[in-house]
């Protein structure tokens, strides 16, 4: 019994014997798969819209890397289907195979093409981030601090904070880019670059914006519970309303301890709209914003708390940390962040909004 199921096969297969070597149909077949692979993977359209220089030289080198990966893909999947139809054990066939000693020439050159196309493309690759890191004229660095779990931004040549990321169009930007706690990834999406944001590190990216528009920016990197809410905006505007709009942020900045100087009164700050701009929303639930985030307390369940309470809490959140938080959680630097019209829309806001 077990010796007719544990018979070896014979010396050479009979199923082999005698046929014609399919080598020319497999790749006649494997190069229509390849054409077709590639023509959807083309047709297929990957990214978003373009918003910046760089845009344009990243989805060729995605093009090219795809182009090449599918007839590598298509290779390999060929022999291996090609090999469980023709070389299926017939039923009750329980015999081992028969045994291999190598084949120098096979493994010489499946070593040395992949070896070659994967130093090709890394050549390549390296030339096109050369290209993307070179420093451009009349650059503006931009200040990106990632926190959990928000964003802020900093422009050391306008000397101007901001919650929010607005860019010139068409102006090169260097953002450099940090973190106050874990890893966190900076990346929008229509700028096509990314970069994590690591402890003790600044880390760098250059690009030019070169549509006007609003793109979400995203945090890539998985940063702890409010990571999902890590969304901010950046809006890419012409080059004369983003000196507008820095100049209405000085102004915002410079009202908040002057008082009401200016002949023209800017409009108030919005307290709901602040809510989710300076990054409430990453962390607090609140009804009435529609903000779910659990990292901080629901500001909409507060109980009794006045102006006072509010306004110091949101400048110095250690001062009275709520039952079952821990403190250092919330940035502390609201304070210089917001101007104390924004903070006084925050706080009326907060107490229309108590369920
Ligand atoms: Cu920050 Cu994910």
């Amino acid at each position: 019994m077990e010796t007719d199921e544990a018979k070896g096969p014979p010396e050479t297969d009979p199923r082999i014997e005698g046929e014609k070597h399919p080598v020319a149909r497999m790749i006649g077949i494997g190069l229509l798969a390849s054409l077709v692979g590639i023509a959807i993977t083309l047709w297929i359209d990957w990214f978003p819209e373009s918003a910046a220089g760089s845009a344009g030289k990243i989805d060729t080198l995605y093009d090219v890397l795809l182009i090449c990966s599918v007839p590598v893909f298509v290779l390999v999947m060929t022999i291996a289907i090609y090999s469980v139809v023709r070389f299926r054990a017939k039923p009750g066939d329980m015999g081992d195979g028969a045994p291999i000693h190598g084949n120098t020439r096979l493994e010489i050159i499946w070593v040395t093409i992949p070896f070659i196309m994967v130093t090709a493309l890394a050549i390549y690759a390296w030339i096109t981030l050369d290209d993307l890191e070179a420093k451009q004229k009349n650059e503006m660095v931009v200040k990106v601090t990632g926190r959990q779990f928000t964003w802020t931004f900093e422009y050391p040549s306008e000397k101007l904070a901001s919650p929010e990321l607005v860019l010139p169009v068409n102006r090169p930007i260097e953002f450099k880019i940090h973190t106050k706690d874990v890893l966190h990834s900076f990346w929008v999406p229509q700028f096509r670059l990314k970069s994590d944001a690591v402890p003790g590190l600044t880390t760098t990216i250059r690009l030019t914006p070169d549509k006007a528009g609003r793109y979400e920016v995203v945090c890539a990197e998985l940063c702890g519970i409010g990571h999902s809410t890590m969304r901010q905006f950046v809006r890419v505007l012409p080059a004369s309303e983003f000196d507008s709009w820095v100049s209405r942020q000085r102004e915002a900045a410079a009202g908040g301890g002057g008082g009401g100087g200016g002949g023209k009164q800017a409009a108030a700050p919005n307290g709901e709209q602040l809510f989710a701009s300076a990054g409430c929303t990453g962390c607090h639930t609140l009804k009435a914003a529609g903000a779910t985030a659990k990292v901080g307390p629901d500001l909409g369940k507060l109980g009794k708390v006045d102006a006072k309470f509010l306004q110091t809490s949101i400048v110095e959140p250690n001062a009275d940390v709520t039952k079952g938080y821990k403190p250092d959680v919330m940035p502390g630097n609201f304070g210089t962040q917001l101007s104390k019209e924004e903070i006084d829309a925050l706080v009326k806001y907060l107490l229309e909004s108590q369920e």
